[in-house]
């Protein structure tokens, strides 16, 4: 069993109580933080939450002040069951009853004692399902198709989870990196876009005259960032042919490190289109941000950020430079490594579908 321990700096207090409570009953699946200092439990939360969603882990443990900050934040993510327990017999039933996949404590009402019995309580308890789960799947049947937070969205589809096991496997080949990148983007592009006015009109089919909609004259553009974008235009196009297709190239300066732009070519009329800005990997956020920035400096209003893998990072940042832009994502994974690559992620998308390396 892999259980995702987090806490932020007024759970820290738990942590070692819990971490050793499952030193040998677990796996524990570190979603820090690792000392005292002020942290925000959203972050915490989400990225522990997102690891149950995704199933790189079975359970989670989290810890705060009272254990609702984080019970509140992991509750958006689809999927998750959170809630805070401050007694054994609460934290059996909400196992028993609500197959609570995420147990929340409060580090300033809990002794590690009490901390003990109530994880002990959940851990111990199993979900008794019958009439239970029904009232369970109509709580997943309220979740919309994806998690939605602030803007952001975590893709939570069969085909997305399947696709995206392949796409990471160091195994897969080139071409089918290349085939899949480009199918995830089109599954992506087709949820996000659900909502494109139509207009009513009529179609004339070999047997009858039909009431029948249309797209509603909407124009959209597609602008990839080089040169990993790339690997997701002729999905998105598969879909949307008529989209026109701009190109944005940053590179990173090495004694600043902040993004260079070396091309920006954007469809003339980029103010009057939806705009689906496609890059697989959103890690620092800051190839991102800069991007957005271009697109917006030319006029462009109405933007979606498209990613295969995110870090928290990358989408905390773009979601606070750019809070008006939508950010799609297939997978939201634990962290960075110190060069800014996804872990796990996918490696170097960029090598990946070029095989450049
Ligand atoms: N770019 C990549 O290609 N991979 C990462 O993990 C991060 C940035």
């Amino acid at each position: 069993m892999i259980v995702a321990v987090g806490c932020d700096h007024a759970g820290f207090v738990l942590r070692s109580v819990v971490l050793g409570y499952f030193e040998s009953k677990a796996t524990v699946l570190d979603c820090g933080v690792s000392t005292a200092e002020p942290a925000d439990y959203p972050d915490v939360a989400l990225r522990a939450a997102a690891a149950v969603s995704e199933g790189q882990a079975d359970a989670g443990v989290l810890m705060c002040g009272t254990g609702i900050g984080m019970a509140l934040a992991a509750n958006k993510v689809k999927g998750v069951r959170a809630a805070s327990c401050f007694d054994a017999e609460t934290a059996r039933l909400a196992k028993a009853h609500n197959n609570l996949n995420i147990l929340c404590l409060g580090g300033r009402f809990l002794s590690p004692d009490r901390a003990l019995a109530v994880l002990d309580a959940w851990h111990g308890a199993s979900f008794e399902g019958g009439r239970h789960l029904a009232r369970v799947n109509k709580i997943a049947a309220a979740e919309a198709v994806t998690f939605s937070s602030g803007g952001v969205v975590i893709f939570n589809h069969p085909l997305v989870h399947h696709k995206m096991t392949i796409i990471r496997d160091k195994n897969t080949s080139v071409k089918e990196f290349r085939e899949l990148v480009e199918e995830v983007a089109g599954l992506m592009v087709y949820e996000i876009t659900r909502n494109l006015p139509l207009s009513e009109t009529r179609v004339e089919t070999p047997m009858a005259s039909a009431a029948a909609r249309t797209l509603a004259g909407k124009k959209l553009a597609v602008v990839p960032v080089l040169r990993a974008g790339l690997g997701m235009v002729n999905g998105i196009l598969s879909l949307i042919p008529n989209a026109k297709v701009g190109h944005i190239g940053l590179y990173r300066d090495p004694n600043t490190l902040e993004p260079v732009e070396y091309y920006c070519k954007l469809p003339q009329d980029i103010q009057e289109r939806e705009i689906f800005v496609a890059d697989p990997m959103l890690a620092t956020g800051g190839t991102a941000v800069a991007a957005l920035s271009l697109i917006k400096a030319r006029g462009g209003r109405k933007i979606s950020l498209v990613c295969l893998v995110a870090a928290p990072e990358g989408v905390k940042r773009v979601h606070e430079a750019h809070p008006d832009v939508g950010i799609f994502i297939a997978a939201l994974d634990p962290c960075l490594d110190d060069h800014g690559y996804i872990v796990p992620g996918l490696g170097d998308a960029g090598d990946r579908l070029f095989g450049s390396k």
